[in-house]
Order: C-alpha cells, then sequence, then structure tokens
C-alpha cells in the first residue's frame, strides 16, 4: 500500500485543524509501514489505540472551534464524529480477535478521513468565510 496524502485544496488556512489533519494521515502512514513488520499485529494494536486518542483530540479541538463559532449544523457534526469513534472501536475488536485485514481497517479510515473533509468540514469552513471569521480563527486556532 502506498503512504496516503492529503489533497492541498483540502487545507483551510487554520493551522491547528490542518496540522491535526496531516497527522492523522501521518498515524495512517506508520501503519502502513507496521503493516510490512513481522510482528505487525502487536504493533498495530498500540496504533490503533494512539489513532483513536489522536481522532478524539481531533474532535474536541474541531468542535471547540464550532461552539465558538457558534455554528447551527454542530449537532450534526459531533454525531459524525462519534460514528467514527464507534467505527474504530467496532473495527478494532474484531481486528484484535481475528488479527486479519488491518489493511481494510486502514484504508477506511484513510477514506473516512478525506470524504469527513471534504464534506463535514467543509461545509463548516463555507460557514466560516461566509461569516468573515476565518482571520480570528486563524488567530484563536493558530500553533
Ligand atoms: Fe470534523
Ligand atoms: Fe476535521
Amino acid at each position: 500500500m502506498r503512504p496516503f496524502k492529503l489533497d492541498e485544496r483540502l487545507l483551510m488556512g487554520i493551522q491547528k485543524i490542518d496540522q491535526q489533519h496531516n497527522q492523522f494521515v501521518d498515524l495512517l502512514n506508520r501503519m502502513v509501514v507496521s503493516l510490512h513488520h513481522p510482528y505487525a499485529e502487536e504493533e498495530m494494536e498500540h496504533l490503533i489505540i494512539e489513532l483513536s486518542d489522536f481522532a478524539r483530540h481531533h474532535f474536541d479541538t474541531e468542535e471547540e472551534l464550532l461552539r465558538d463559532i457558534n455554528f447551527p449544523k454542530i449537532r450534526d457534526h459531533s454525531i459524525a464524529h462519534i460514528r467514527f469513534d464507534n467505527k474504530v472501536k467496532i473495527f478494532s475488536d474484531s481486528l484484535l480477535v481475528q488479527n486479519t485485514n488491518f489493511d481494510q481497517f486502514v484504508l477506511f479510515n484513510f477514506k473516512w478521513l478525506e470524504n469527513h473533509i471534504k464534506s463535514f468540514d467543509t461545509d463548516y469552513y463555507k460557514y466560516v468565510t461566509k461569516h468573515n471569521l476565518l482571520d480570528d480563527l486563524k488567530k484563536k486556532f493558530a500553533l
């Protein structure tokens, strides 16, 4: 499997969010590397825990941003995040039982992230630009 890369058009110019999206992809790429190691299963278990913790951290940051801007669709967005948390949990539980299909798991994560940014995250980004909130957010969510 080749390393994943996020399309640059998906960057928002809000440093913390962009950096977290890229870190998310970096973690998935570490998983891809791990797939080729002889002791992949144990490594993958650690990486899956790291991924679900990191995803939650990113979702918390983003939901804070959405509250800051009084985003009207915050509930739907938060539900999409929770659904992802749950899917990762279900998937990782089944992986730990069967010890297979790690590549499917990694691919699912990347596709989910890409689609989520293209739909849900882009949706709040449009709201941000429409209401001239981008400069404030760039300051508040700088690194
Ligand atoms: Fe999101
Ligand atoms: Fe996001």
